[in-house]
C-alpha cells in the first residue's frame, strides 16, 4: 500500500491534508476532533499579538455563490483573525500538541509589522512545542486596513523583512502565506525566499463581493444596511491557486521553493493536481467548513488507491511531475491539429454542442441531416476548440481525436513535427529574427 506520509521542511505528517487557519482549527476541541478523523495536520487560526483580541461582526460573516443543485461553489468572508485570547489559544496549541505527536502543527501569527512585535509573539509560539510557523500575510478586508495581512503581502520588501526576523527569533520552520491579490506572483514568493523563509503556502482569499442584496442596495454579507469587500475560497479559486503555484513551481529563482497548496480542495484529486504542481502539502478549508472533517477519509483512502492503481509508493514520486509541462503559450505546438468526434450511441440530442458551435462561429456541427434530428461534426469547419466537449450534458460523448494528414479545414498537410510560434511564418518577430 501506498505511503502518503509527507516531510514537508521537516514537519513531519502521517497525510499531507491539513486543515488550513480558518475556523475549524480555532480552538481545541475542534483540532481534536479533526484529528480523530485524520487530517495529517492543522495551521492554527491565526494568533494576533497580546492584549484584548480583535472583535469580529456580530452579524452575517459569509456570503457564497452556488450552482443550480445549491452545490456551494464560491466562498465568501469577512472574519477577522482568532477573536480568543491569546493565552488561552498558546495553552491549547501546548496540549493539543502534546496529546498529538505524530500531527503537523503549525501556528499561523499576524502582528504588526515591527520587529519587537514579531519577536515578543515568536518566543511565546517557541515554548508551545509546534512545529512551524506560518505568516498570514493575506488576510485581504479588516487586517489589512490596519496595515497587516494582505497589506503586507503586497509589498515584498516587507515580506522580506518580517520573514527575516521570524528566522532571527524563532528555531522553527517558517512558511510564508502569500496573498493572491497581487499582479505577479512570483514576486512576493522570491521575497519570501530571499528573506529566508522555509516555504510558501497560498493562496490565502481573493478580494470579493459576492452578491448584492437588491432590495436594500448593498454588498452581501449585509451587516445594517452595508457591506465590505470579503475574502473568496472554495471549489471557485482552485484554477487561481493552481495557477499561482505553478508560476512558483517553475519560476527559476524560486524553483524548489516548498509549497503548501492551498485553495478550493475538496477531494484527494485536486490534492494529488496540487501535489503535482509541485506541492510538498496541501490546506483545506471552505470543504471542511461545508462538508465536515470526515471528508479527510476519502481524501485519504481516494489518494491511497490512486496511487496504488499508478505504481507510486510515496507522494514524492509524484510531486512536480506535472510542473514541465506547464509552458508559455508561444511554446505550444501548433501542429496538433485535433477534431470533435461524437459517439452517437451516447448522444441524446439535446442540441446544445450545435447550439454552442454555431454561436461561437465555427458553424460545425450539424443539428439535421436529411430531416433527422442528428449531431455530426463537419470536419471542414471544425477548428479543434472542444467548446462543445465542455458544453455537452453526457460525459465522454464527445471527445477529441488528432489526425493526421490533410486537415480538411485548411485542405494543408498537417507537419507531424513539432513547431510553434516563435518559428511560425505569421509571427513578424520570428521573420524579423531570421532575417538577422
Ligand atoms: C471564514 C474564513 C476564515 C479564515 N481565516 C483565516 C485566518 O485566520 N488566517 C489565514 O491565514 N487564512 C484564513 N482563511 C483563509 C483560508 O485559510 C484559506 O487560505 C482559504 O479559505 C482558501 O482555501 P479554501 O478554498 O480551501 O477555503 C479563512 C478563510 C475563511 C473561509
Ligand atoms: S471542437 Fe469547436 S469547432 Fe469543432 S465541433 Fe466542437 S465546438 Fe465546433
Ligand atoms: S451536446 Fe452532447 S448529447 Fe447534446 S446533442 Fe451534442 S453530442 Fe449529443
Amino acid at each position: 500500500m501506498a505511503d502518503i506520509s509527507t516531510n514537508f521542511v521537516g514537519i513531519q505528517s502521517p497525510n499531507p491534508f491539513w486543515l488550513a487557519s480558518a475556523p475549524p482549527t480555532d480552538k481545541a476541541y475542534n483540532v481534536e476532533r479533526a484529528f480523530d478523523e485524520g487530517w495529517g495536520g492543522v495551521v492554527w487560526k491565526t494568533l494576533g499579538e497580546a492584549g484584548p483580541p480583535v472583535v469580529n461582526v456580530n452579524g452575517p460573516r459569509y456570503g457564497a455563490i452556488h450552482g443550480s443543485d445549491r452545490r456551494l461553489l464560491g466562498f465568501n468572508n469577512i472574519e477577522l483573525i482568532t477573536d480568543r485570547d491569546l493565552d488561552v489559544n498558546l495553552k491549547e496549541i501546548y496540549e493539543v500538541k502534546k496529546r498529538w505527536p505524530d500531527r503537523a502543527m503549525i501556528v499561523s501569527l499576524m502582528v504588526p509589522c515591527e520587529e519587537q512585535c514579531w519577536k515578543a509573539i515568536l518566543e511565546r509560539v517557541d515554548d508551545t512545542g509546534a512545529d512551524g510557523i506560518e505568516l498570514n500575510f493575506g488576510c485581504p478586508h479588516g487586517m489589512s486596513e490596519r496595515g497587516m495581512g494582505s497589506a503586507v503581502g503586497q509589498v515584498p520588501e516587507y515580506i522580506e523583512m518580517v520573514a527575516s526576523w521570524c528566522k532571527q527569533y524563532s528555531r522553527l520552520p517558517v512558511i510564508v502565506k502569500l496573498t493572491p491579490n497581487i499582479t505577479d506572483i512570483r514576486y512576493p514568493a522570491r521575497a519570501a525566499k530571499k528573506g529566508g523563509a522555509d516555504a510558501v503556502s497560498l493562496i490565502n482569499t481573493i478580494n470579493s463581493i459576492v452578491a448584492v442584496d437588491l432590495d436594500n442596495f448593498a454588498p452581501v454579507p449585509t451587516i445594517d444596511g452595508k457591506g465590505s469587500h470579503g475574502g473568496y475560497c472554495g471549489p471557485a479559486v482552485k484554477p487561481i491557486a493552481m495557477n499561482m503555484v505553478a508560476e512558483i513551481a517553475r519560476d527559476p529563482e524560486t524553483k524548489g521553493l516548498p509549497i503548501s497548496g492551498i485553495g478550493g480542495i475538496e477531494t484527494w484529486r485536486d490534492a494529488a493536481e496540487f501535489i503535482s504542481l509541485g506541492c510538498g502539502s496541501v490546506q483545506v478549508c471552505t470543504a471542511a467548513m461545508t462538508y465536515g472533517f470526515k471528508i479527510v477519509r476519502e481524501m485519504i483512502e481516494g489518494l491511497s488507491d490512486w496511487m496504488d492503481d499508478k505504481g507510486y509508493q510515496s507522494i514524492g514520486e509524484f510531486q512536480g511531475m506535472a510542473v514541465p509541462n506547464v509552458s508559455d503559450w508561444q511554446h505550444l505546438n501548433l501542429n496538433y491539429v485535433t477534431k470533435a468526434r461524437i459517439d452517437q450511441d451516447s448522444c441524446i440530442k439535446c442540441g446544445r454542442c450545435h447550439i454552442a458551435c454555431e454561436d461561437t462561429s465555427h458553424q460545425a456541427i450539424t443539428n439535421m441531416v436529411n430531416g433527422e434530428r442528428v449531431f455530426e461534426v463537419i470536419d471542414e469547419e471544425c477548428v479543434g476548440c472542444n467548446l462543445c466537449v465542455n458544453v455537452c450534458p453526457v460525459e465522454n460523448c464527445i471527445t477529441m481525436e488528432q489526425i493526421s494528414g490533410v486537415d480538411p479545414r485548411t485542405k494543408e498537410p498537417i507537419d507531424p513535427d513539432y513547431a510553434n510560434w516563435t518559428t511560425h511564418p505569421n509571427n513578424p518577430m520570428a521573420a524579423k529574427d531570421a532575417a538577422e
